[in-house]
């Protein structure tokens, strides 16, 4: 019989299967959270009358972005503003694919002033930027997966958005709709892994998406509930590493099992304000060289 690993044994599917996780270098933009508070509620999760540890916010977000660095990405950092306090929430900052950013605007008046403080960030390193029309927080509810945008609608980013994403991208977009107030950004109710592989938690998502959801995705990895709220899926991966909520103990399981390498962090201070890891991480794709 054939030896182990001789490339002949077929039977070892399991192996096989987890062959292609690998790691890409990326380049995030992270916001300090010099100024995060919860000083208005426009999400389910906050509370204006529960304190923030800012000391406790600052450390967990340091040890995000030296998880990153000690991960072997690039981490761009932005300075926050005074008045701002969900600026730190950097993916909602652009959707940036191919080198050029689309700008966001934003549903709710208190983060408004934030599309413009990004937009220069990002036209001062290089990217340029479109301006958005119809509402759109960027990676917030646009995630990037391969050639493909999930792109949800439903509570803050509107449907015509996706046209816009879609004309400015050249990429597929794909609409969805979020159903449940707790997963008002589709970041906090799917995970892209890989260009061909996402989790999700199905009753985010309304009878059609998630049909679509299952067409797309036939083996996703579908997280419980419990997972989910505690913002499990707010988790961003390099193909290979899942930097996930260290409290989302289910999927960190169930993301083992599929080959991946799970990478805990804890950011409990910032669920105070509505988010976690992939909500304080925009990607800042690279022009793809030209042929
Ligand atoms: N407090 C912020 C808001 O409600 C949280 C944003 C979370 N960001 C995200 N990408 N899901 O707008």
């Amino acid at each position: 019989s054939p030896l182990p690993g001789t490339g002949s044994d077929t039977s070892t599917t399991a192996s096989t299967d987890f062959a292609d996780r690998v790691a890409t270098t990326r380049r995030y933009l992270m916001c300090r959270p010099t100024y995060f508070d919860v000083v208005y509620e426009i999400n389910p999760w906050m509370h204006t009358d529960v304190p923030v540890d800012h000391d406790l916010v600052m450390r967990q977000w340091e040890n995000l972005r030296a998880t990153y660095l000690e991960l072997g990405h690039e981490v761009e950092v932005i300075e926050g503003a005074p008045g701002l306090p969900d600026m730190v929430y950097a993916a909602n900052g652009a959707t940036v694919v191919d080198g050029r950013a689309l700008g966001v605007s934003f549903h709710f008046e208190q983060r408004r002033p934030e599309a413009a403080l990004f937009s220069a960030w990002l036209r001062d390193h290089g990217f340029p930027v479109t301006d958005a029309v119809a509402i759109n927080e960027g990676e917030g509810d646009f995630l990037v997966a391969g050639l493909r945008i999930l792109a949800a609608s439903g509570f803050r980013s509107d449907t015509a958005s996706h046209l816009e994403l879609a004309a400015f991208s050249g990429l597929e977009v794909v609409d969805l709709e979020l159903v449940d107030p707790r997963y008002y950004h589709v970041d906090t109710a799917l995970t892209v892994l890989d260009a061909d592989h996402v989790a999700y938690l199905p009753s985010a998502f309304s009878p059609e998406s998630r049909a679509r959801l299952a067409e797309l995705y036939p083996d996703a990895i579908h997280v419980s509930a419990e997972d989910a709220a505690v913002f499990g899926l707010n988790a961003v991966s390099d193909g290979r590493h899942v930097v996930v909520p260290a409290q989302a103990t289910g999927f960190i399981a169930q993301l083992r099992a599929a080959g991946y390498v799970p990478v805990p962090v804890d950011l409990s201070e910032l669920l105070k304000g509505g988010g976690s890891i992939k909500c304080c991480t925009l990607e800042l794709r690279p022009a793809t060289p030209a042929a």
